[in-house]
């Protein structure tokens, strides 16, 4: 059963910044990734195109006998993570904005938040937005846009610039000390998001925070491996194995899977 993999999905490539942070503390699991880029983006999807999207990549990593599943994506997590826990048996592992260390640490009283739309406008979110950062002011800014030039290789490109310009203007503006990036996409823009906010502005992200609790939850479910050998490592995309490739920047094997 330990040898089994973590199986962790996204709607796209940018779920491999979270796999990075898994494979840092657990160098020695399997793994198996599914990029959905096929059906990327989520974020401007209803919950329940996000929940069928979700059922079909959890059946998929079952079906490869995953032990644990993350699901590296906010929008998926806070839109799906409920039906999937109450009709799944396999464990699951979410993702969230990190809006409650923001609040508790903002000097300025005023924090930004980059995500879709999905997330944003999502139960789970305003929850634990109403919890934490009810007398702080949260600036929500959907990034539309961000993760299609993300999913067709535009990383960095003038209209991305141009989009992080224009999201992060009113968050200057509210003197935010604190950004949250509430998408698994976004750690992949912190050298341009640092290069455009002031040196004061902290950027935070859920990705240490999700491999330290896959970590907590596979010893509690005596599921953490034993091995000391180099793990497998697997990628599956349904979109182009070569934009994986080059955001992996690792000795890894991707592969096309129509799923
Ligand atoms: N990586 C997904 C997230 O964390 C992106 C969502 C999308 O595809 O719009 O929200």
């Amino acid at each position: 059963m330990t040898d089994k993999s973590i199986g962790i999905f996204d709607s796209g490539v940018g779920g491999t910044s979270i796999w990075k942070e898994i494979h840092l503390l657990l160098p020695y699991e399997n793994t198996i990734y599914l990029s959905d880029s096929l059906n990327a983006p989520y974020g401007p999807k209803g919950k329940k195109a996000i929940t069928e999207l979700c059922i079909k990549n959890t059946e998929l990593l079952l079906e490869k006998d995953c032990k644990i599943i993350v699901i590296a994506c906010n929008t998926a997590t806070t839109n799906a993570i409920d039906y999937l826990r109450e009709n799944y048996k396999v464990p699951f592992i979410g993702i969230e904005p990190a809006i409650k260390p923001a609040a508790l640490q903002t000097k300025t009283n005023a924090v930004g938040i980059l995500a879709t739309k999905g997330t944003l406008t999502s139960e789970l979110f305003s929850k634990t937005s109403g919890k934490f950062a009810s007398n702080i002011n949260v600036v929500e800014q959907v990034g539309e846009g961000i993760v299609q030039l993300i999913e067709s290789g535009k990383l960095y490109s003038g209209e991305m610039t141009n989009l992080l310009k224009t999201y992060l203007k009113p968050m200057q503006d509210a003197n935010i000390d604190y950004l949250v990036l509430g998408c698994s996409h976004y750690p992949y823009l912190i050298p341009q998001l640092t290069a455009l906010l002031p040196e004061h502005v902290k950027i935070i992200d859920s990705g240490e925070a999700v491999a330290k609790q896959t970590k907590v939850v596979l010893k509690q479910n005596d599921l953490l491996s034993t091995s000391s050998i180099k793990p497998k490592n697997i990628f599956y995309t349904n979109g182009q194995p070569e934009l994986l490739n080059k955001i992996l920047e690792d000795d890894v094997v991707t592969s096309y899977l129509n799923f």
